[in-house]
């Protein structure tokens, strides 16, 4: 008798524990699905494209966009659980490491334009979310082409990153600075030395050039210069990251991440602005 209600309370426990775990995996899954159809948009470069260049949804994180640039030409590797062709042998500690230190499970470093000097910056929790995310995602076979770089990849991006805590959103700036480290906008937006580099003393001052089937676009000045967003209400800079359109209405060129920078919702959306008016004002390209 005593045996049996042990047995039961165990299993009572095991019961509770198993609801809490899935509680708990429920939430790691949707902080992963705001994450990745939101700010932190890693479909912008693994997702396939269609003959328009229009993201097609259908292929999910199946890769195989192809980035051209003088020192290499890269393809975005598909990254959904296809055992074959994707990530589906991987580790959650392999993944971790692939994501925020650049190293692949086999020890080679993932180049650019893989934005790890950003991603470095993710927390232990939202890098276990994407992780979730990416690991809930239905696996597509797709087999992408290895890229070829014309120039030595670092050893690696640092030493290996881990207990990062996610910074709370009251502190707005901090908040915003991490927002702006995830999403990636400064890979894009900070101007790029003649090596390559980005130029970060000129943090957000635009004038990078992506040309593309589009024509050609330029990163603009997201300073509070008044080349640059100085003049601009919240309204207006919240309008331009979801809507990809400017003050007059006009739409914006590809490649910044508006399909699903405009899932960032507004405490989020907040944050960066404030983040982006607290940068020092740069004039367009960090020159005169
Ligand atoms: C700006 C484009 C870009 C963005 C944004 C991006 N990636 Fe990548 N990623 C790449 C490219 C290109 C490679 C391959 C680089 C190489 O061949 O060395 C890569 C490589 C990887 C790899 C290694 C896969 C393999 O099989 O070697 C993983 C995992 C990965 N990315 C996950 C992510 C995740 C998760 C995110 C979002 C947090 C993300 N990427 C955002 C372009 C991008
Ligand atoms: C993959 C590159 C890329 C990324 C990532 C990116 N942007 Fe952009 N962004 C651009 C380009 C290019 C334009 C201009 C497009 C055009 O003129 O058609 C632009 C335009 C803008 C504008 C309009 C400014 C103006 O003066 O018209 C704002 C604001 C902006 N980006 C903010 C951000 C923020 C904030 C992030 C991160 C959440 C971000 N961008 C991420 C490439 C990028």
């Amino acid at each position: 008798m005593l045996k049996t209600s042990h047995l039961t309370v165990a299993c009572l426990i095991a019961a509770l524990s198993g609801i809490a775990l899935g509680q708990g995996s429920e939430a790691l899954l949707a902080r992963g699905q705001y994450l990745m159809n939101g700010p932190v948009a890693c479909a912008n470069c693994h997702m396939p494209r269609d003959n328009k260049g229009l993201p097609a949804y259908k292929k999910g994180l199946s890769g195989g966009m192809r980035f051209d640039d003088p020192m290499f030409t890269a393809y975005a590797p598909n990254i959904t659980p296809d055992t074959e062709t994707g990530i589906g042998l991987w580790t959650d500690a392999q993944l971790a490491k692939a994501i925020r230190e650049g190293i692949r499970p086999d020890g080679s470093v993932i180049g650019p334009p893989m934005p790890i000097s950003f991603y470095k910056h993710l927390s232990d929790a939202d890098l276990s979310a994407i992780i979730a995310y990416l690991k809930a995602q239905p696996a597509i076979k797709n087999k992408v082409e290895k890229s070829s770089y014309r120039m030595p990849l670092p050893p690696n991006y640092g030493p290996p990153v881990h207990d990062v805590a996610t910074p709370s959103s009251a502190d707005t700036l901090v908040y915003g600075q991490y927002l702006a480290n995830i999403a990636h906008c400064m890979d894009c937006h900070d101007p790029r030395k003649s090596n390559g580099m980005l130029d970060v003393a000129h943090q957000g001052a635009g004038g990078q050039v992506f040309p593309g089937p589009w024509g050609k676009s330029l990163a603009r000045n997201i300073t509070p210069d008044k080349s640059g967003l100085k003049d601009w209400s919240d309204t207006q800079i919240a309008r331009a990251i979801r809507n990809g359109v400017d003050r007059n209405g006009e739409h914006y060129k590809p490649p910044m991440a508006f399909d699903w920078y405009k899932n960032i919702n507004d405490t989020d959306m907040a944050a960066l602005i404030a983040h982006l008016r607290s940068l020092p004002p740069q004039p367009l390209g960090g020159k005169e």
